[in-house]
């Protein structure tokens, strides 16, 4: 059945209230539970998901989560809470098909006891076991205890988990012991604490869940949420940017978060992800009464923008700050406004964006783009200028790219311009008070300091393998990470190999050998896009919106993408591939600094 479009309001994610202060900086104490909520149109049934919100605030649980204001300077302490149990304190399923033939969190077996047959196991091939989370503040200047590894998952406090039951993952520990050492805080059991400087440009942020090869399924059972970092001298002063209307907490905001997700939807409303193998399987395959069910992309058939499918927005004719994130596991998206929702592709552009900012805070200057290229966990920061529009003009926000691989060109197989091709309209109504703000064109950003000059360079790639594992099959790939020019293929477990000391300046070059493109993100730093190196020859500057500072590049395929980053904080951390299928599957690394 179609889901209507353009029935339902955008929702503009609330502010997660936070505790009474208590100390310097601000606190939160953020759970994650399992509750129902309206993402199809209203008459439609409700979809079961999962979401961040506020402990002591049960309507504050929602999908994307409510946005953590941050300000530059001052620290945010949040406790993330695993609270997926049900009434009677049991623990929750998986509300989605877990494939433990990969290398995962795998509370009962762990990744050193690989052969163990996982309890809770009704039936062959779907784990019912406890569910692990951790959470990870992306584009975060971060230290290793509060980064969110992938390996410092913990299962939530639940009355049926056996003792001997691994309860957390292997890291878990040596993070919780470093904050205590560090705060004096120890972590409960069932929560994590992470401590958050924010001492970073201002920008927009977003915190998800990043749990060992199950990453992909709890961002999109719902476990994605803002986090703005404003404020601080390389901020802008207040009113020359569209902005929050003060003490409308949710409505009549100028400036939007906005996070575009695909998601498939069963005839009861509840999430569809693939529980079953098209033709590749996972490295690992340790359980051989257990087939291996997991896919390399997952492209879902509805559009959701702030947790709605196909949403509207009534704007005024004045200036918007529209913060876009690509929150999908594996799409990459070709935003265009245009008038015309339906029409031939591609179609021509009606309104620009100015983007301002990128991952890492504001661009050196404004660029006017007709189209927003995104891939997953990339943001953009725009204006959309509405200024004089005659009330009753209706824009649509368009996607114009693929429902499958991005393989560098996003006109080669544009989305259903019917379904996936559609994001949201704007709604014109009237104005409601003078639009101060100063327009795009005019504006003078906060002064850019580059990253400086590189003391080292590292020589990395990205390869799609065939498994050598036994038993996996012969169709079996793995996604996988190269180092050096022995082009020697290292899987998660592998020792580190990147090590930059602390206080070094690296160019990391990423020799993409595979067919598609690859959003390559790397913690704890934000980098510069240096340029990148076709095999055939020649050098691609950055593009005008890739000037500023990243957290995530598109590698493209038969390219070097080469980046330039400072490493200043001591630490264990992660860089890996961001379409989460293949993040989940060895192409996530981890990295040392220091
Ligand atoms: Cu957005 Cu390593 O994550
Ligand atoms: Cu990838």
């Amino acid at each position: 059945a179609s889901v209507a479009k353009y029935v339902t309001p955008l929702t503009v994610p609330p502010m997660m209230p936070a505790l009474p202060a208590d100390g310097p900086g601000d606190h939160y104490l953020i759970g994650v539970r399992r509750f129902r909520q309206q993402i199809l149109p209203s008459g439609s049934p409700p979809t079961t998901v999962w979401g961040y919100g506020s402990v002591r605030h049960p309507r504050t649980f929602n999908s994307p989560g409510f946005t953590v204001e941050a300000t530059a300077g001052r620290p945010v302490r949040i406790e993330w809470v695993n609270e997926l149990v049900d009434r009677d304190g049991n623990h929750l399923e998986h509300l989605l098909p877990v494939d433990p033939t990969l290398h995962w969190a795998n509370p009962p077996g762990g990744a050193e006891r690989r052969d163990s047959r996982p309890a809770f196991t009704a039936t062959p091939g779907r784990y019912r076991g406890p569910v692990p989370i951790v959470t990870h503040l992306h584009g975060g200047h971060s230290d290793d205890e509060s980064d969110g590894y992938p390996e410092a998952w913990y299962l939530p406090v639940a009355k049926d988990i056996p003792s001997g039951y691994a309860t957390e993952g292997t890291w878990y520990a040596t993070f919780r012991d470093k904050f205590a050492a560090a705060y004096g805080t120890r972590w409960a059991p069932g929560t994590a604490v992470a401590h958050y400087a924010n001492d970073q440009r201002p920008a927009t942020l977003w915190y998800h869940d990043h749990a060992l090869g199950i990453t992909r399924l709890n961002v999109y059972a719902g476990l994605a949420g803002f986090y703005l970092l404003r404020g601080g001298p390389e901020d802008l002063p207040a009113g020359v940017l569209p902005g929050p209307s003060p003490g409308a907490n949710g409505t009549r905001h100028h400036e939007i978060p906005v996070v575009v997700q695909d998601r498939s939807f069963a005839a009861d409303g509840s999430l569809y992800y693939p529980g079953r193998r098209r033709g590749f399987t996972g490295p690992y395959v340790p359980h051989s009464d257990v087939p291996p069910i997991w896919n390399p992309e997952f492209f879902a058939a509805a559009m959701t923008v702030n947790g709605s499918t196909w949403p509207y927005l009534d704007v005024e004719p004045r200036r918007y700050r529209l913060r876009f994130l690509n929150g999908c596991n594996g799409r990459v998206l070709d935003l265009k406004i245009v008038t015309d929702p339906v029409a031939r592709r591609p179609a021509p552009p009606v309104l620009p964006f100015w983007q301002i900012g990128s991952d890492g805070g504001y661009l050196p200057a404004p660029v006017r783009l007709d189209r927003l290229l995104m891939a997953p966990a990339e943001r953009a920061d725009v204006i959309v200028d509405f200024t004089g529009l005659r009330a009753g003009t209706e824009f649509y926000l368009i996607n114009e790219g693929p429902d499958g691989p991005f393989q560098g060109d996003p006109r080669a197989a544009p989305a259903d311009p019917e379904t996936t091709g559609q994001v949201m309209k704007f709604v014109v109504g009237r104005l409601t008070g003078p639009d101060r703000t100063v327009p795009p064109d005019r504006l003078t950003l906060p002064r850019f300091t580059p990253v400086g000059a590189a003391t080292a360079t590292r020589s990395l790639g990205l390869v799609e393998k065939r498994s050598t594992v036994r038993g996996a099959g012969p169709v079996a790939n793995v996604l996988a990470t190269v180092v050096g020019d022995r082009a020697t293929v290292r899987m998660w477990s592998d020792p580190v190999t990147e090590n930059p000391a602390v206080g070094s300046v690296e160019i990391w070059e990423i020799r993409n050998l595979t067919a598609d493109a690859h959003p390559i993100h790397i913690h704890e730093v934000q980098f510069q896009v240096v340029d990148r190196r076709p095999f055939t020859g020649g050098v691609l500057p950055p593009e005008p919106w890739e000037r500023g500072l990243k957290d995530t590049v598109i590698a493209y395929p038969r390219q070097v993408t080469r980046v330039r980053a400072s490493f200043d904080r001591a630490g264990r951390f992660v860089w890996h591939c961001h379409l989460l299928e293949h993040e989940d599957n060895e192409m996530m690394r981890p990295y040392v600094i220091g």
